[in-house]
This record gives structure tokens, C-alpha cells and sequence, in this order.
């Protein structure tokens, strides 16, 4: 799993406990993962379809930096299936996980469409696609597409 996205806990974010509030995460959650799923199907019409139970396993506090963490467990026909992870990101202690995200591919009507994929898409086939003019591979997805593969690139990516 890759954590692409960080955030800034901020005084808007919080609920009247004073911690990060559940609605304001689900939100920063659910744009994650259409970027994840958008970037992993090339397609910009991806809608989410069903959502499991979420755990919010610990809260964060305003001036904590919080990262998003999505990775693909499984791709079906018309659906991508992705598990999500939010932790602290200095102390790594896990806020709240998702086991199950679904999204669907839509054609331009709107109706299910089979997206072809099968496996991970890494960050580096989607730029060497997107330079050898495949129309399909957008470049916006070349920064938002998995980089798990990329080896020593994903680790320093981990770092910043
Ligand atoms: C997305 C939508 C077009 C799918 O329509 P549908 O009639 O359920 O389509 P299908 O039955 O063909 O299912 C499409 C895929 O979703 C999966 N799916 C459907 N219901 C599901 C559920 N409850 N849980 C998990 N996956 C589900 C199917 O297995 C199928 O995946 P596959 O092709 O990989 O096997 C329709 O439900 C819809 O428009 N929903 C609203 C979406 C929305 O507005 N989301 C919020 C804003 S982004």
C-alpha cells in the first residue's frame, strides 16, 4: 500500500470533541480513492458503489499530519475493489481502515462498462504509455497511479 496523500489536521476539520471529525475524513477518503480508481482504469467516469464497514480505530488531533493509503485488492469486470488505510504519519499509528471500497467504470451513458484491467497499474507504464501516445493514458494518472513497483522510487517517495 502506498500512502500518496498527506493532510494537515486543521481547526475546520474537527468535531466537538476536538478531534478530526468522521464526515470531513470519509470525504478526504472517498476523493482518494476515486483519484486511485480513475488513475487504475484511465477512465474519468468511475463512480463509487459500495463502501464496507469503516473502523475508526484512533482520532487525530488539529496539527497532526495524517496520510491516505489505498492499494487495489481486487479487479472485476466493470469494478475495482480497494482497501484503505489512514494513519498518523509521524507516528504511524493507524486512524481508520476500509476493507472494502468498490467502484464502477461507466461508459458516457452512464452504464457499467468492463474496464480490461487485471492487475496494478504502476506509476511508470502509465507515463511510458502516456510518451508513446496512447491516447488512453492520461498524464494526470502517471502522478496518481500505484508506484509500489517502482522500488527505491516508492521508498523515497515515502520519505517526503
Ligand atoms: C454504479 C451503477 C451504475 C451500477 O449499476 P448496477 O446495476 O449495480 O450494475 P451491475 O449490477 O452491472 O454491477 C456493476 C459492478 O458493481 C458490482 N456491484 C454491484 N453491487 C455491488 C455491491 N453491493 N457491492 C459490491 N459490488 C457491487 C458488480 O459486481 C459489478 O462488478 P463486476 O462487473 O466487476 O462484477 C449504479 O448502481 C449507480 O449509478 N449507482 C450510483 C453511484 C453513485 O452515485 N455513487 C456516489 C457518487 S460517486
Amino acid at each position: 500500500m502506498n500512502f500518496h496523500t498527506r493532510k494537515w489536521v486543521k481547526p475546520e476539520d474537527l468535531n466537538p470533541n476536538g478531534t478530526l471529525f468522521g464526515g470531513s475524513l470519509l470525504r478526504w477518503i472517498d476523493e482518494e480513492a476515486a483519484i486511485y480508481a480513475i488513475c487504475q482504469l484511465d477512465n474519468q467516469r468511475v463512480v463509487t458503489k459500495f463502501m464496507s464497514e469503516i473502523n475508526f480505530v484512533s482520532s487525530a488531533r488539529q496539527g497532526d499530519i495524517i496520510e491516505l493509503g489505498m492499494t487495489a485488492t481486487h479487479f472485476g469486470r466493470t469494478s475495482i475493489t480497494l482497501r484503505c488505510e489512514v494513519r498518523n504519519k509521524i507516528t504511524r499509528k493507524s486512524i481508520l481502515t476500509v476493507e472494502k471500497m468498490v467502484f464502477v467504470n461507466l461508459d458516457e451513458n452512464g452504464e457499467p462498462m468492463p474496464h480490461g484491467r487485471t492487475q496494478i497499474r504502476f506509476a511508470d507504464e502509465a507515463f511510458k504509455r502516456y510518451r508513446e501516445g496512447d491516447s488512453r493514458a492520461m498524464p494526470q494518472g502517471a502522478a496518481g497511479a500505484d508506484d509500489e513497483g517502482g522500488g527505491l522510487r516508492g521508498e523515497v517517495e515515502s520519505l517526503h
